[in-house]
């Protein structure tokens, strides 16, 4: 198919030419002399995209599951309880993988298109009276489903519980494209990864641990070698790390951050709330429903679209795919065939998703979807001409 492909799956996301520049760059020695010169700014400046002062940021070689692992054997005991809900794909693969490692998890499940329920979580963590609860987890964005929670509203739920667990959050869709605070909102390690927000082929877990954590790390907890924090404190502080880096994708991580902070994080944030509200918008005039399941669930990086009952999602993706080389995301588990996701975050722009509504809009009529010519796209035009990326967060 000649033109490019264009990619709409919510990560791996687009990568931009300076990003891509960067890491086509001949072999170097991870161990040179220089080399601290270019990994300490880094991970100053990582600090600034998490918004702590005081916690550590680690880069794995590994993605965002790698996190949730190095999260969870880092600073867990065997048998440790922790407090989870489960609401969607990726909120359920975190709580499969605390069984499977050993730890009891008190799960709320909540319907899909829903998220943490933070009521519920303070009803449960202030009748934890022994304090047996060593963790609370949160995933910010359910990629599946098209859902962001609110971690400030968890925090405060821990904190009217009077509650000491710990509070990971799983930001790998989220952090560095939406609001997120780990010192202010108290979250003890927060998880990302490379190929979503920080616009770079998958293979970095991005993540950073605060002093609470790092004190418990390492204290009679669960096994681990590869991603045990204290190696990689040691060497970090130095400016390498215990094993080999990725240097290419640790060069693209550099202007990657960089274009983050020139543009600004709170640009960043206003920049994709602007753009999910115009897909909502063209989602409402094709008649159609999200999978979230009101306002205070809308995800501003990724919208997961229902398609009417008696059609399969899946049609539309395939089609969409190889009829017009637009690349949807797959419904997944509960919701796979019901729904198709936009993925709206990294580097992105209005004219860049409009081709993504027009594909959407053009392979859901070709597979006998009846949504109105135009009408999405134009929903979607009207709201981006009409609004900027300031204004649509002031309408909040
Ligand atoms: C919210 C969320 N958590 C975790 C993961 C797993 O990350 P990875 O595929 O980088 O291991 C994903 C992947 O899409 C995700 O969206």
């Amino acid at each position: 198919m000649p033109g490019v492909k264009s990619l709409f799956v919510p990560g791996p996301t687009n990568v931009p030419e300076s990003v891509r520049r960067a890491m086509d760059v001949p072999m170097e020695d991870h161990r040179a002399p220089d080399l601290p010169n270019f990994t300490l700014p880094l991970f100053a400046d990582l600090k600034k995209v998490f918004k702590t002062e005081c916690g550590k940021v680690f880069l794995f070689p590994a993605s965002g599951t790698g996190g949730w692992e190095a999260a969870l054997t880092n600073t867990l005991r065997l048998g440790d309880k922790v407090l989870a809900s489960r609401f969607g794909q990726f909120s359920h693969l975190w709580i499969d993988m605390c069984t499977r490692l050993g730890l009891e998890v008190e799960l709320v499940d909540c319907e899909w298109g829903t998220g943490v329920p933070t009521e519920k979580f303070r009803e449960i963590l202030a009748a934890d009276k022994n304090h047996e609860i060593k963790a609370v987890l949160a995933t910010q964005n359910e990629t599946a489903t098209g859902v962001q929670s609110d971690i400030a509203a968890t925090r405060r739920a821990m904190d009217a519980a009077n509650h000491p667990a710990m509070l990971y959050v799983d930001g790998v869709s989220s952090i560095g494209s939406v609001d997120f605070r780990m010192d202010e909102w108290g979250v003890d390690i927060a998880v990302s990864g490379s190929q979503k927000g920080f616009m770079l082929p998958a293979g970095l877990c991005i993540m950073a641990a605060s002093e609470r954590a790092m004190e418990l790390s390492g204290l009679d907890t669960m096994h681990r070698c590869y991603f045990d924090f204290k190696d990689m404190v040691v060497t970090n502080a130095t400016g390498y790390f215990p094993y080999t880096p990725p240097m290419t994708l640790l060069r693209g991580l550099r202007v990657a951050v960089d274009r983050l902070l020139d543009e600004g994080l709170d640009n960043v944030f206003a920049r994709h709330n602007f753009l999910a509200e115009g897909v909502r918008r063209a989602v409402a005039a094709w008649g159609l429903d999200l999978c979230a399941k009101g306002p205070e669930w809308y995800s501003d990086t990724v919208t997961a679209i229902m398609v009417p009952e008696g059609n399969d999602a899946n049609e539309v993706i395939k089609h969409a795919y190889n009829r017009y080389g637009l690349s949807l995301g797959a419904g997944l588990s509960v919701v796979a065939g019901k729904v198709f996701r936009i993925g709206h975050l990294g580097d992105l722009n209005e004219l860049m998703l409009m081709s993504a509504l027009s594909g959407a809009e053009m392979a859901m009529r070709d597979v006998g979807i009846d949504v109105v010519p135009g009408s999405g796209v134009a929903a979607a035009q009207e709201f981006y001409r009409q609004n900027s990326p300031k204004l649509a967060m002031a309408a909040e």
